[in-house]
């Protein structure tokens, strides 16, 4: 942890010394200059301290607990806590410095001379001295580590140095194979129970519980179920909830409802209207509820009303730890889950240790084996406690000397914590204090979401940008993609568990398990990194943490003046007033992150833009409609969030915000316009989605970090500026274009010469001539194709096959022909396929070895497809067939006459 901080503090030291904005703010502003000079010098010796420091620091891993093997840890750690503090007070006066230079940078300032006046002279000369102070403190703890001989232990064990480099870069297919296999080791007999009591005859409706301790496996095993589409697909509805300890039952109703019925979007709060619409929602339905790790039985009669006893053999699964919750379902329905066998451990285990080596086998090795043993008996037999240690010893060396060190360790730190429950979270704390300090601040935020989140790959990457947790390596990479590795290594360690991937296997979302993520809210608190409001009734939060997230009972949690050290405030309560908003952020100044898109706001309160030091500000998907001129204060602001909001013009101010990377601004086919001269946002690596203009698509060219790119109300006369702007985005990965919407106005691919990284395109308007560009193998690296409304003439594959890459191809409303033709050994990659409103096509044509891997394949609204074409029989491994209405002759087919193409398909949904 001392690292984490230290590694902030120099990070911070290196983006604020030296700016350009310094040397032209110091000419103007007389006699304040010598002030700021002197900060500047004594912060760079500040920063050669600390240098070594964690120079000093590095061989040694900071557990949470003392080294065993370090004789004079107690002195050890105090002075360690005292370089914590040094560190904590430079990083606020950082912040501070940096604040007061953005506001006078401010053409406000100059106009009032605010600079000038003995007040500001005052405030300089307050950092400087601090910053002096500050200094003096850091080299009598020099003094102090020669005079107590303080001396790091340097023996290897707990050490992680080799761990930071070797798994960068890993290729595409490692990125997406990790993960989720493990699920099938042990817990058959408990699987095949729970199969059976949800498909059990019994017209009643059935409460089944599983029981077992944190980190058993009882979630996977019911995850298992859910994903299992030949017995979901058996209900009509199903929803699942997670029931922390302490969460709103109206919330819950909530999520239950729009799970449900995924058309319902009125977010009643109302806790009898909710329980009303469930239960005529319900009342013919054989439906299925998962209740996640529920704790008590508070909320069990307002669950066995609303979970009404139809006959329909509707289901209702609950997980806890809880013996007292289990027993609400009758005995022969309650599965406990125990622990795995000693094979099976090991199967876990190996598989989690070896699989770097080996794929296939991971097997442990022979002398290693003893010692596998061994730490296997500490984890007993529990599936989270296995894999966090398989994943731990996996960046060891193999080598017997290293394992037995290891065991001795692990073996010291558990002697003192025999009861079970702490003992798991002990395992996983140290499976933690082995995380290399970038790592550390970058895990710990994750627990700022509500427990049962699905976090985002993209938010939390653009958080930890902001929060300035990411290591700069240079101009070759950028911070996005180095926090892209952070990310997959959480994955790799099993800290985080990836829930959701994109169509060509990237994270897309991501959970924390439960007890990880109450032992990281634990310590993030303990160590003031966080804190989570989550409980209605608590109010008291003080001046604890320099990070704020608001679950729950937001109105009585009062932010005073502390909040003024707080660098990144979340609110997921969607019940606070607006004044209330306007008054929180009101205390804030050193803020860097401020999201609040699940808020209520109307308007972007005043007190916001003057947060010089914000760089994150997330306003999406609330009622904000306008972006008022003083946005252009935030000259440090990184990534601008307004999707789904209502914001349909930018003002010009926006071109001055250099720092932007990610500017979002809406997600419909309208767009968001932007005048001005938009070449000035050189750092831009997102925009979406801005309306077309004819500047617009000439000095698009200039933004050459584009890596996203979403223009919508393209028209005819557009075209070449704009195809030669995207040319010059040579690392664009995602293009998304869309015409005015006009019959005339077509997109003209003639011009266009797809930059070589490009992986998503999406199209949506006429395509001149009705043809797509016959500069197919230009595409090499496209995976994502998408065409909306292009009215294509003749059948396009044979152009498309050339993109040999594709993974998903989506044609909806595209194509105006009759027949599209599939033929042998086209399209190895793909893996989903949409035919969608194709009203002409009447013939699919499939030939054996066309598109041999595809798993999903979308028919729907394709109004003259009469047949099931009989070559879906040569698709071998399609695993899901969707059709939406189609033609009453096809849906005939499919169950009668012509069954037999379609009967090695794993799931068939026709509706
Ligand atoms: C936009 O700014 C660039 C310089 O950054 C300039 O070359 C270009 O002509 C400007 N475009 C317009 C349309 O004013
Ligand atoms: C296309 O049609 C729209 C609306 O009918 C019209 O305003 C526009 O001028 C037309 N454009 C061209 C290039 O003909
Ligand atoms: C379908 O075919 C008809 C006649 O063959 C043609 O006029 C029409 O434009 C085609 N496209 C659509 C979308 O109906």
């Amino acid at each position: 942890m001392t690292q984490g901080l230290i590694l902030i503090v120099l990070q911070k030291i290196t983006t604020t010394l030296g700016g350009a904005a310094v040397t032209a703010l110091v000419s103007k502003v007389g006699e304040l200059a010598g002030i700021i000079l002197e900060a500047e010098s004594i912060m760079k010796d500040i920063q050669g301290e600390f240098e070594i420091m964690q120079a000093f620091l590095s061989p040694r891993v900071l557990a949470e607990e003392p080294n065993p093997y370090t004789g004079n840890h107690q002195i050890l750690e105090s002075w360690l806590k005292l370089i914590r503090k040094i560190a904590r007070d430079v990083e606020d006066i950082i912040d501070e410095y940096a604040f007061l230079l953005g506001k006078m940078a401010n053409p406000e300032s100059f106009l009032k001379k605010t600079f000038h006046n003995s007040k500001n002279i005052k405030t300089w000369n307050n950092i400087a001295s601090q910053l002096k102070h500050v200094k003096a403190r850091l080299e009598y703890l020099t003094v102090m580590r020669e005079r107590y001989g303080i001396k790091m232990s340097g023996n290897g064990v707990g050490s992680s140095s080799h761990s930071s480099t070797h798994q960068l870069y890993l290729s595409d297919t490692s990125y997406s194979n990790d993960g989720d296999n493990d699920v099938t080791i042990g817990h058959e007999y408990e699987a095949q129970k729970l199969a059976e009591c949800v498909s059990s005859d019994g017209a009643d409706r059935a409460v089944i519980s599983i029981c077992g301790m944190g980190g058993s496996g009882k979630t996977t095993l019911v995850r298992n179920l859910y994903r299992k589409q030949e017995i979901i697909k058996t209900f009509d509805c199903y929803a699942w909830i997670t029931v922390s300890k302490n969460c709103l039952i109206e919330d819950l109703l909530s999520k239950v409802m729009s799970q449900l019925d995924g058309s319902y979007e009125h977010r009643s709060t109302d806790y009898n209207d909710l329980v009303k619409r469930i239960q005529s929602y319900l009342e013919n339905q054989r439906y299925l509820i998962i209740l996640d790790d529920m704790w008590n039985r508070d909320f069990w009669p307002c669950f066995d009303l609303v979970f009404m006893k139809n006959k329909c053999r509707s289901r209702v699964i609950i997980t806890t730890r809880i013996e007292g919750v289990a027993s609400l379902a009758p005995d022969d329905h309650m599965i406990r889950i125990g622990s795995l066998s000693e094979e099976e451990s090991l199967t876990l285990f190996s598989k989690r240790a070896f699989s770097k080596f080996n794929k296939e086998t991971s097997t442990c090795p022979e002398g290693l084996l003893p010692w596998a043993r061994k730490i296997l008996v500490k984890c007993q037999g529990l599936p989270l406690a296995i894999v966090a240690i398989g994943s731990l010893l996996s960046y060891r060396n193999m080598e017997e000397q290293e394992w037995r060190l290891f065991y001795n360790q692990l073996n010291w730190q558990l002697t003192n914590n025999p009861e079970l429950y702490h003992w798991v979270s002990r395992i996983l704390k140290w499976s933690l204090s082995d995380l290399p300090s970038h790592l550390r601040n970058c895990f710990l935020y994750c627990s700022l979401f509500p427990e049962d989140y699905q976090i985002r790959r993209r938010w939390i990457i653009r958080l930890w940008v902001a929060e300035g947790f990411v290591e700069d390596r240079g101009t070759e990479t950028t911070l996005e993609e180095v926090a892209e590795d952070y990310l997959r290594e959480l994955t790799q360690r099993s800290l985080i568990q990836i829930t959701e991937r994109n169509e060509f296997g990237r994270t897309k979302r991501f959970q924390v398990h439960d007890i990880v993520r109450e032992m990281i809210v634990t310590i993030s608190r303990k160590e003031m990194f966080a804190h989570i409001c989550n409980h209605p009734h608590i109010t008291d939060v003080g001046d604890v943490a320099n990070r704020v997230s608001v679950h729950i009972g937001g109105q009585v949690y009062q932010p005073g003046p502390s909040s003024q050290h707080l660098r990144s405030f979340l609110l997921f309560d969607k019940h606070v007033p607006i004044k209330w908003i306007n008054a929180a952020s009101s205390n804030f100044r050193l803020l860097r992150v401020l999201c609040l898109r699940y808020s209520l706001l109307k308007d972007i309160p005043d007190t916001i833009t003057g947060l010089f030091n914000l760089h994150y500000l997330d306003l999406s998907r609330t009622q904000v409609s306008k972006v008022q001129k003083s946005i252009a204060r935030l000259k440090k602001l990184q990534t601008l969030h307004l999707m789904f909001a209502h914001v349909s013009e930018l003002p010009l101010e926006i071109t001055l915000l250099t720092s932007l990377r990610h500017l979002s601004v809406s997600e419909d086919m309208y767009g968001t316009s932007i005048s001005g001269n938009i070449s000035s946002l050189k750092n831009l690596q997102t925009l979406r989605e801005v309306k077309a203009n004819k500047d617009l698509a000439k000095n698009l060219g200039y933004l050459t970090q584009l890596r996203s790119l979403g223009i919508t109300g393209v028209v005819r006369s557009y075209n070449e500026d704009l195809w030669a702007s995207v040319m010059k985005m040579t690392v664009l990965t995602k293009l998304a274009v869309a015409t005015s919407g006009y019959e005339n106005e077509t997109l003209d691919l003639q011009n266009m010469r797809p930059p070589r990284n490009l992986e998503k395109l999406y199209l949506a308007g006429k395509l001149a001539e009705g043809v797509f560009s016959p500069i197919c193998d230009g595409f090499q690296k496209l995976k994502v194709l998408k065409l909306r409304w292009s009215g294509l003439v003749n059948d396009p594959l044979t152009l498309l096959s050339k993109m040999v890459n594709l993974v998903c191809l989506d044609l909806y409303c595209a194509y105006d022909g009759k027949s599209l033709k599939f033929c042998s050994g086209w399209f190895p990659k793909l893996k989903q396929v949409h035919l969608g409103n194709l009203k002409n096509l009447s013939s699919l044509q499939i030939s054996d070895g066309a598109i041999s891997n595809l798993a999903y394949l979308e028919l729907r609204e394709l109004e003259s497809l009469n047949d099931v074409p009989e070559g879906l029989k040569y698709l071998r491994s399609l695993q899901h067939l969707y059709a939406r209405n189609m033609p009453g002759d096809f849906v005939e087919m499919l169950e009668g006459e012509h069954q037999g193409f379609v009967q090695h398909i794993t799931y068939i949904e026709c509706v």
